[in-house]
């Protein structure tokens, strides 16, 4: 199955109430045409006074699958999206507003010519996504930022490789060693967060903030994303539904990984839902995480 809901406007069904902001200020608004066109009404995100907004995208099955298997075949969003066409809109909407992508090295060897930029999946409006960012003053695209324990990248990775894109490599002293063997191409960092085995989400969010990012946009993957909801550090969560039954397969992952979203036993996180909208049968939710 290609292209599902290709050219489908995502149509608003519901958006809560009220103004969001607390007075810090928001990123975003009405789109401009032809983004409009896509995306009635507007897009705003709050940005937070003392840190990083952080917003986390998903496309999920009915049944909370996000990857259909593993390996690099059949294993990315497209599988599980049915590669609907108005979901990519939505990914490359909130790339074209996030100052920077932050993905686990997971998702990175998942899909080695992808790139995190809206021009890589929107490549028909890639001008309207880039006048987008001119107009709200941001740089021509946003810095990719991959979060990795091992160092097991692979330094020819496309998402590494594009000249226009910052990359920075956010590991531990032995994944720097590793990467160190490695050609890594100029617009690549690598920055030691860590002397440990992992990197700790509050020394993540020190690295986005100390690019100066307002709004980091996780594009997961499960793990990355379950370690910043059990920090408290996700505010917005925007989830795809696509209408597809994924099964029990030993091989796919779900949203919820069981070591990175542990909060105890028989509890949770709650959010509230800021929005709603659909493509064809795909449904597009917003969701709020407050403390
Ligand atoms: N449906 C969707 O919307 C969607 C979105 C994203 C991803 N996916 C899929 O999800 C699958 C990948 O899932 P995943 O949960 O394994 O991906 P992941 O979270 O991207 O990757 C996990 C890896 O990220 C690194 N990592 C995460 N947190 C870290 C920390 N605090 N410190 C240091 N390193 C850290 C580690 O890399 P090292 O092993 O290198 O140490 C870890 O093994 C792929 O199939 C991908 O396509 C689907």
């Amino acid at each position: 199955m290609a292209g599902r809901s290709e050219g489908l406007p995502l149509e608003s069904l519901w958006q809560a109430a009220g103004p969001t902001a607390d007075g810090v200020g928001i990123r975003g608004g009405p789109l401009p045409p032809p983004l409009a066109e896509r995306f009635p009404g507007e897009l705003t995100i709050d940005l937070q006074a003392d840190r990083p907004t952080v917003l986390a995208n998903f496309v999920t099955s009915l049944d909370g699958v996000v990857s259909m298997g593993t390996g690099e075949r059949g294993t990315g969003g497209g599988d599980v999206s049915g590669f609907s066409e108005a979901d990519r809109f939505m990914m490359a909407l909130l790339r074209s507003l996030a100052d920077v992508v932050v993905v686990g090295a997971g998702t990175v060897r998942a899909g080695r010519r992808h790139q995190w930029t809206a021009r890589h999946i929107q490549p028909a409006l890639a001008g309207a996504f880039a006048a987008w960012r001119t107009e709200l003053r941001l740089p021509p695209q946003p810095t990719t930022i991959v979060v990795t324990a091992s160092g097991n990248l692979d330094g020819t990775h496309a998402g590494l490789n594009a000249p226009d894109v910052p990359v920075i490599v956010v590991t531990t002293r032995a994944g720097a060693e590793r990467l160190a063997t490695l050609t890594l191409s100029p617009n690549v960092r690598v920055e030691v967060a860590s002397d440990g085995a992992h990197v700790p989400i509050g020394t993540l969010i020190e690295v986005v903030r100390g690019t100066g990012a307002r709004v980091a946009l996780c594009e997961g993957g499960p793990h990355l994303f379950g370690e910043l909801l059990r920090a408290r550090a996700v505010d917005d969560l925007f989830l795809t539904v696509a209408p597809q039954m994924a099964g029990r397969d030993a091989s796919v992952t779900r949203l919820s990984l069981v070591e990175g979203t542990s909060f105890g036993e028989g509890r949770g996180r709650w959010a509230s839902l800021t929005s709603v909208r659909r493509a064809g049968d795909d449904l597009f939710l917003r969701y709020r995480f407050e403390d």
